[in-house]
């Protein structure tokens, strides 16, 4: 139970790595608000966690949505402990000048303004709650990329997003560590998510097969591995632990 008593946000909870986190933490004892898009797997995957999660439509590029996010986290449970910022949102793996300007708007409002967001909906809140274990008041775990450090060709805007998401990460931390509010990383390599496809461009053995073999472990990325770090990082466990933006890449970033 390393997360016994703690409320936690969880956003794009309805697919792929959110889920494994949302359903990890709930496990650990938290309560998740499971906050994304898609509302038909969001509300199932909050109803097979169980009583310990909730959903909320919530669309991580707007302002109002984040409110309505953080309210519920606060009316339901009194405070608001962790916020991970998984959401995320790739252009399809191509030539950089063939995203158009629609989609790479897209990719920068989820990716990044996601994040400016996030902060101006939960800071607020983990300022004016007691601290809790060692003066902590809060923790954002951003859910960035190996992509942000070491580019795959053919995924320039999203590529980019993701650095950008480690540079807000790390500057927040220097910014709230004296208040102790806490904001780390997760930097994951390649994982079997339905973004996949995209990162690739198509499907099929032989892309997997590429993507593998840049991966010194030989394996891709699972929705556990991710949750564990997550985990981790958010817990009392971390509680030393900010501006720290963590490969979970079986290598591939060494
Ligand atoms: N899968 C990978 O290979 C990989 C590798 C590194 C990093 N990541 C990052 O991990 C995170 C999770 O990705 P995933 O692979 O689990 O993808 P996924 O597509 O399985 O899940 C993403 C979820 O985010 C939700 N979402 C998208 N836009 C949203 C918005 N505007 N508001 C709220 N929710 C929104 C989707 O509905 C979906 O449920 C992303 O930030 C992604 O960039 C993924």
């Amino acid at each position: 139970m390393r997360l016994e008593n703690k409320i936690a946000i969880v956003t794009g909870a309805a697919s792929g790595f959110g889920k494994g986190i949302a359903e990890r933490f709930a496990a650990e004892g938290a309560k998740v608000i499971c906050a994304d898009l898609n509302e038909e797997d969001g509300a199932r995957v909050a109803g097979e966690i169980g009583p310990a999660a909730t959903f909320v439509r919530c669309d991580v590029t707007s302002a109002a949505d984040w409110t309505t996010a953080v309210q519920e986290a606060v009316d339901a449970h009194g405070r608001l402990d962790i916020v991970v910022n998984n959401a995320g949102y790739t252009h399809i793996n191509q030539p950089m000048l063939d995203v158009d300007e629609a989609e790479f708007d897209r990719v920068y409002a989820v990716n990044v303004k996601g994040l400016y967001l996030s902060a101006q909906a939960a800071v607020p809140v983990f300022r004016a709650q007691a601290p809790a274990y060692d003066g902590v008041r809060g923790v954002f775990v951003n859910i960035a990329s190996t992509a942000g450090i070491r580019p795959r060709p053919g995924l320039v805007w999203y590529n980019s997003s993701k650095s950008a998401a480690i540079g807000v990460t790390r500057s927040m931390a220097i910014e709230l560590a004296a208040e102790r509010i806490r904001v780390c990383g997760i930097n994951p390599v390649a994982g079997d998510t339905p973004l996949l496809k995209r990162f690739m461009g198509e499907e099929s053995e032989e892309k997997r097969a590429a993507f593998k073999a840049s991966i010194p472990m030989g394996r891709l990325s699972t929705a556990e591995d991710i949750a564990n770090a997550a985990l981790y990082l958010a817990s009392d466990e971390a509680s030393m632990i900010t501006g720290v933006c963590m490969e979970v890449d079986g290598g591939r970033c060494v």
